[in-house]
């Protein structure tokens, strides 16, 4: 597809860092969508890889000297992680397929972190087997004998359980589960044993959970409990900094302190976009007076608003309670409001939306299950068979929790854009709106061949 009318066109609210503070489901262009659609097929993800890059511009603008990463499980794509290497960020990855990944799009090893939260065997096999490059993680001592036992003393990271956590939703409040870190009363002493034992100890890490739009109130406690711990580890027994509160040790150079990710979103219309700069002028203050550099590691800030999915309606059912919209888009491709409750805006794509009475819908997948459902309660312009819908805010957490779930391939992903991306994250961000023209396939849809492909 040849460069075409502009995929987004909103042209408020331009910010210093460039780009309005979020992308909605409405400024995306309905007809240019319509025009993905009908050439790529449906269910397909589009991915403005322009706005990843003036969402990465956002992010270092409100914390100009900390170290970036990009949590890489929130989208894998390529195109969203060669739109990343080289833009000032590096990658935080979850597993060695991750780390591979990451390495493969152009993140130096150096640019690396791998999260090891009860790592398979095979995955500390490969990272290990990458050299002392990256950074490793460990939120559990099993985690250091084992990468011991594989004579790797590289660069290590300790994570801690803070002891509160916020989230979205219960299920992504993580900080204050027992499966992540070490508890936080034991974790300068795991830091002091890893470097007795000749390990390279360089930060310390927390992530408080995913989706935090207004309540900071448990991340800025998590900063504080965090700061006291990291001053008590650089300090050792001898500032009287806390360490007593931790456990003494001698002092030990610490690299960086990474508050984790954690940066919503708004999914609904009427929700204020984060406040970016006041997070980071808190964050920073709860943290308070620390040698090593603040990290932060977001995933859905980075890519959640540069995402849409298209689909397509197969089935208009009237009922008495809410006329049921089946479209061919469910839960494989979609997990987020199964899983999470999670709210996605849906827009209908028609292009005569004016002349249509709005009706309340409920908006389903295709899948066998009473949880496929993608929207409850929608006011939509009455759909017919056939028509295009948008899904808002999919570009985080969607299509890599995408499953073949009833035997239906996954989608196909659409990626936009690029110009921008790369090292030349000047201030050019009034283009992302104005450049989504450049279309390519960033993923091929899965086949039915491809369901079995695996089978012997
Ligand atoms: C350790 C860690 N860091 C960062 C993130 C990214 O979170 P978010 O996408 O909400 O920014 C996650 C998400 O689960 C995580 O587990």
């Amino acid at each position: 597809m040849t460069a075409a009318s502009p995929v987004a066109h909103d042209a408020a609210g331009q910010g210093a860092a460039g780009g309005p503070p979020v992308r909605r489901l409405a400024d995306w262009s309905a007809a240019r969508l319509r025009e993905l659609a009908d050439e790529y097929g449906t269910p397909l993800y589009v991915l403005d890889r322009d706005r990843v890059v003036a969402n990465a511009r956002r992010l270092r603008t409100a914390f100009p000297d900390a170290e970036i990463h990009y949590a890489v499980k929130a989208n894998a794509v390529g195109a969203v992680l060669s739109a990343l290497a080289g833009a000032g960020v590096g990658a935080e990855c979850a597993s060695a397929g991750e780390v591979e990944r990451a390495l493969d799009a152009g993140f130096a090893g150096e640019d690396v972190r791998y999260t090891a939260v009860n790592p398979p065997a095979a995955d500390l096999d490969f990272v290990v087997g990458l050299g002392e490059d990256l950074t490793i993680t460990v939120g559990a001592r099993d985690t250091l004998d084992r990468l011991a036992e594989r004579d790797w003393t590289g660069r290590l990271c300790v994570r801690v359980n803070p002891g509160v956590g916020a989230g979205h939703h219960a299920k992504v409040t993580t900080g204050a589960a027992p499966k992540f870190g070490v508890p936080i009363d034991r974790a300068a002493a795991l830091a002091r044993e890893a470097s007795s034992r000749g390990f390279d100890v360089v930060g310390l890490h927390a992530h408080a959970g995913s989706g935090i739009l207004e309540a900071f109130d448990a991340h800025h406690e998590l900063a504080r409990r965090l700061g006291d711990l990291t001053r008590a580890v650089e300090a050792g027994d001898a500032a009287g900094t806390g360490a007593g509160r931790y456990g003494g040790s001698d002092g030990i150079d610490l690299e960086f302190v990474s508050v984790g990710g954690g940066f919503g979103v708004p999914a609904r219309p009427e929700e204020s976009p984060l406040d970016l700069d006041g997070v980071a002028g808190t964050t920073r203050e709860a943290l308070g007076a620390v040698d090593a550099r603040l990290a932060i590691e977001p995933g859905r800030y980075f890519v959640a608003d540069a995402g849409v999915l298209l689909t397509r309606v197969n089935t208009v059912k009237p009922t008495p309670g809410t006329t049921v919209v089946g479209v061919d888009a469910g839960m494989g491709s979609l997990l987020r409001p199964a899983l999470y409750d999670a709210h996605h805006e849906i827009r209908s794509l028609a292009s005569d939306v004016a002349d249509r009475e709005t009706i309340g819908t409920t908006v389903t997948g295709p899948v066998c299950e009473t949880a496929d459902v993608l929207g409850r309660d929608r006011e939509l312009p009455r759909p017919t068979r056939g028509d295009y819908l948008a899904v808002g805010t999919a570009g985080a957490y969607g299509y890599e929790m995408a499953s073949t779930y009833n035997s239906r391939p996954r989608p196909a992903v659409v990626a936009l854009g690029g110009e921008t991306s790369g090292s030349d994250t000047d201030d050019r961000g009034a283009r992302e709106d104005s450049t989504g023209g450049t279309a390519r396939l960033a993923v091929r849809r899965e086949t039915l061949d491809d369901l079995v492909r695996l089978e012997r």
